[in-house]
């Protein structure tokens, strides 16, 4: 089958008119004045001519009027003026055909490109703490930077994606001391980091009345720095055990990671960044710590090493920022970590500037909000605590209960149900600007109305029915002449911009908002037009109701859910 180019039709309406106007303008500033219009009754797109009437020396509206007579062109069905404005409509059915029938051709590779020609983008997501649960705000990391890989991907970057687990630091000296004081290994093996968990919260009890032990907290920490033996083994063993729980999360999410380099992956590389910033003269000591002042920032100073000779979260940050630098020469590094952590990362990045690591202007900090419940941050520690493996099945069981009502013949419920549920959770966090706080509401989130993710897969499950339906094939033979699919038409177009524009704006809401839009005009569709009627444009229907699935399931692959073909 012969492919056809998708037209990109501001290309072709500015290459149209500068055919007629000559010299006056250039192709690129005819092309930077075309407008789209908000009603569609001005058309398609419209061209001002304010400045070509001055170039021209004559008034806009006898310029409007004279190319509304002369503009022509397979895609254009007509061009009108109104007043200073050209209002060019497309020719509906020639449209319609070259996008769906280009479209379909793609199919999954529709809105592909190699932008990123291949560089990498590293990607620093979810990154939860050893031993302790993984909380809502790990979850908004993951599933926005799984998405943000996915799109980086879907443009041609190469996604790096790495889990820096907080695997490292003086709270394992706390949790050594508590397990060998208080621990019961059958208890920590059977649930991980629950009791691990405890333990925590019990040295920090018990340290108000027992202050020595602090002390012997910093000394096991010493202790597992130097390497000795059953501090490392206990350390390991704690970090076996809570990524096999956080993989459980991952498994029901299907989210990967190439490298889990966590934060004890750059212990041997920490003296290399030390000496650099000694070399550099950065380091001062103050109060018997060293940091590297950063006043003329307007930052507070950045802890490089405690009083004791114990490494922190930034050294261990810089020392992480240099080795992606080497390893992988990025094009971008982005770090999806909470709001919280903000001057954490302005400090990372003006102390690499310091040391004249120009590419730290390649590192962005991706801020979001937080997870709010009944008007109150939702946390996992005290009362609040809310597991998110609990979360995630009670979405798939109320997903469940929702399909038993609407649809209880239907087939594979279970993997339908999970589907489901655990879409409406990613959605529901993705469909938000990414500063938004989230209310979370389950029943809300997996309504099959509204702006949901279940709302999503309905529709595409709806569609594909459709396609099921009937004996017919799909193919754009006529072209489609009404305004309900020219608005499918047009949204199904943009993809591709979609697709790169939530990428410059690092925003995957960018395409969970155009997903609605797109699901909106579809069910319009379903309810104004007969789509399985049989006449001469029902190919051509249903080349469009393929070319929607296609559209929507991509869309929400990309952003990390299922599209189930039934519900
Ligand atoms: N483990 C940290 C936390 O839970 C997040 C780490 C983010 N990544 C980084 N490179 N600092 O707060």
């Amino acid at each position: 089958m012969e492919v056809i180019k998708v037209i990109n039709f501001k290309e072709m309406v500015s290459k149209s008119l500068h055919d007629l106007i000559g010299d006056a303008l250039e192709v690129k500033d005819v092309r930077r004045l075309i407008e789209t219009p908000k009603h569609s009754s001005h058309g398609d797109v419209a061209f001002p001519c304010f400045i070509l009437a001055k170039q021209l020396k004559k008034s806009p509206a006898k310029i409007a009027a004279e190319l509304a007579d002369r503009l022509s062109h397979p895609m254009i069905e007509k061009a009108e003026a109104a007043g200073p404005y050209l209002n060019i409509f497309f020719s509906k059915p020639n449209a319609s055909k070259q996008i769906i029938t280009s479209l379909v051709a793609d199919g999954e590779n529709y809105g592909n490109s190699n932008l990123g020609e291949n560089k990498k983008v590293v990607i620093d997501f979810s990154s939860p703490n050893i031993a302790k649960p993984f909380s809502m705000g790990h979850l908004r990391s993951t599933v926005i930077g799984h998405a943000l890989a996915n799109i980086a991907e879907k443009i041609g970057y190469q996604p790096v994606r790495i889990n820096h687990l907080g695997d490292w630091g003086t709270q394992f000296g706390k949790l050594i001391t508590a397990y060998t004081k208080w621990g019961d290994e059958e208890k920590v093996r059977n649930s991980p980091i629950e009791e691990l968990l405890k333990l925590y919260v019990q040295f920090h009890e018990e340290v108000k009345e027992e202050p020595a032990l602090d002390d012997e907290a910093r000394l096991w920490f010493k202790k597992l720095e130097q390497g000795d033996k059953q501090a490392n083994l206990l350390w390991k063993w704690f970090r076996e055990v809570s990524i096999e729980e956080f993989e459980r999360i991952y498994q029901l999410l299907n989210i990967h990671f190439d490298f889990y380099h966590g934060e004890a992956f750059y212990n041997d590389k920490m003296d290399a960044v030390v000496k650099k910033l000694e070399d550099n003269g950065l380091l001062e000591t103050s109060d018997g710590a060293e940091v590297v002042h950063l006043s003329d920032e307007q930052l507070p100073p950045c802890l490089i090493k405690k009083s004791d000779g114990a490494t922190l979260y930034a050294t261990r940050d810089l020392a992480a920022a240099f080795y992606r630098h080497n390893s992988y020469q990025f094009e971008k590094a982005l770090y999806i970590v909470g709001q919280e952590q903000s001057v954490h990362f302005k400090q990372l990045k003006a102390v690499l500037k310091k040391l004249k690591a120009d590419w730290a202007d390649n590192m962005t900090h991706i801020p979001f909000g937080l997870y709010m419940k009944d008007g109150k941050k939702m946390s996992t520690r005290k009362g609040r605590v809310i597991l998110l493996e609990d979360v995630l099945n009670e979405a798939t069981s109320l997903a469940k209960e929702n399909i038993e009502k609407k649809n209880p013949q239907l087939q594979n419920k279970e993997a339908i149900a999970k589907s489901v549920g655990i879409g409406a959770i990613l959605f529901h966090d993705l469909k938000n600007d990414r500063m938004n706080h989230i209310e979370f509401s389950l029943n809300e989130m997996l309504t099959f109305e509204g702006e949901t993710g279940p709302y999503l897969q309905y529709t595409h499950a709806r569609a594909c029915s459709l396609l099921r339906k009937t004996a017919a094939k799909p193919s754009m033979e006529t072209g489609l002449n009404d305004v309900y699919s020219w608005e499918i038409v047009k949204l199904l177009h943009q993809y591709p911009h979609k697709v790169t524009a939530a990428f410059t704006q690092l925003s995957p809401s960018v395409i969970a908002k155009y997903l609605i839009d797109l699901a909106q005009a579809f069910n319009k569709y379903y309810g104004q037009i007969r789509i399985l009627n049989h006449d001469a444009e029902l190919p051509s229907r249903l080349a469009l109701v393929k070319a929607t699935t296609i559209v929507l399931a991509d869309g929400m692959k990309v952003l990390g859910m299922d599209a189930p073909t039934e519900m």
